[in-house]
């Protein structure tokens, strides 16, 4: 894996065997945490939100402060020179002059590709408006891979706002690329996953507009919020609203070893009853997610330590035989 000095703006922009290693790298971190607890000392992350954000802001801070490093930035360009009329060019240069990472979440779609062809520090697309959130993809990779221990042959249920909802957009994309994946879109008609989604996807897609029904064939769901910021009026807003609710009794219609995934936040549309279910994997998700971009800044930054990689881990599909040699070689410290 090489991903030194990189931007990464789409799902996609990484090879199966780099996501394979970022996911095992991961994994050896949420191992042994303390290991990697001074690895980006003297480093600089800025983190510049343009929309609101929880986990994606708060764990990418806690990420680059767990592994020694410093974080500076906004969470609301309000109180940055943007509110003096600044552009957001002239920003991203100047940031770019006190850091060596920039984390950007803008709600115009593509605003960080463009902005990324200004400057050479590796910056990350924390989301760009309904187009995509490439690094909730590799957290949803890290949590599919730790409770399915596969990311292939498996039947994924995407529920809810499919046409604005960019965590489906990025993650269904990457699925698409392992074996024998089959994607069954569950959402109204009018918030349908886009067609120009789904033509590139060689999987088979299954529509519907009913969750219950298939609930019995799933082995995970993935539920999203629908996202009412997106929407064109307040009204259609209000049509769509409350369309699905999972509760713990449509829990019943599902495989005992099914997972209930969700981005977070949540609004209405899985039932806090759900929560003590086994099989509710959201908050763990958030806490992969963590994980995942302390894996991730170490190796944009170039400072990619493994550790430790269990014999077990082997076993991600498809796995290239180069990247097989370095997971391979244990014990291994590099960078
Ligand atoms: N999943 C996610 O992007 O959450 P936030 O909007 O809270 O960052």
């Amino acid at each position: 894996m090489y991903l030194k000095g990189r931007h990464l703006l789409n799902s996609t922009d990484f090879s199966i065997d780099e996501l394979s290693s970022l996911i095992h790298l991961a994994e050896a971190i949420s191992e042994n945490p303390a290991y990697y607890s001074e690895s980006c000392k003297g480093q600089v992350m800025a983190s510049l939100f343009y929309e609101p954000s929880t986990r994606t802001r708060l764990s990418f801070d806690a990420a680059m402060k767990r592994l020694g490093g410093t974080v500076i930035g906004f969470s609301d360009p309000v109180i940055s020179s943007h509110s003096k009329g600044e552009s957001i060019e002239d920003t991203v240069r100047t940031v770019e002059c006190y850091s060596d990472i920039i984390v950007m979440r803008h709600p115009e779609p593509f605003k960080p590709h463009k902005l990324s062809k200004l400057i050479s520090n590796p910056l990350i697309n924390a989301g760009d408006g309904s187009n995509q959130h490439p690094t909730q993809t590799l957290a949803d990779l890290f949590t599919i891979y730790m409770y399915k221990k596969r990311l292939s042959n498996l039947k994924i249920g995407f529920c809810g706002d499919l046409k604005y909802g960019r965590t489906v957009h990025s993650l269904i994309k990457v699925m698409d690329r392992y074996e024998g994946n089959t994607f069954t879109c569950i959402s109204p008609d009018s918030l349908k996953l886009p067609e120009e989604i789904i033509k590139d996807l060689r999987s088979e897609v299954i529509k519907c507009n009913q969750l219950e029904k298939t609930m019995k064939d799933l082995d995970i769901l993935y539920m999203t919020r629908i996202q009412k910021e997106r929407f064109p009026t307040a009204q259609e807003y209000e049509n769509c609203k409350g369309y699905y609710i999972l509760t713990k009794e449509e829990m019943k219609y599902a495989k005992e070893d099914a997972i209930i995934m969700h981005p977070l936040p949540r609004v209405d549309e899985i039932h806090e009853s759900v929560d003590s279910d086994k099989r509710a994997v959201y908050f763990q998700q958030a806490r992969a997610g963590m994980y995942m971009r302390m894996a991730l800044i170490l190796s944009l930054l170039g400072i990619n330590k493994v550790q430790y990689v269990r014999p077990e881990s082997l076993w991600l599909e498809p796995f290239l035989d180069d990247s097989r040699q370095v997971l391979g070689d244990r014990c291994q410290v590099q960078g």
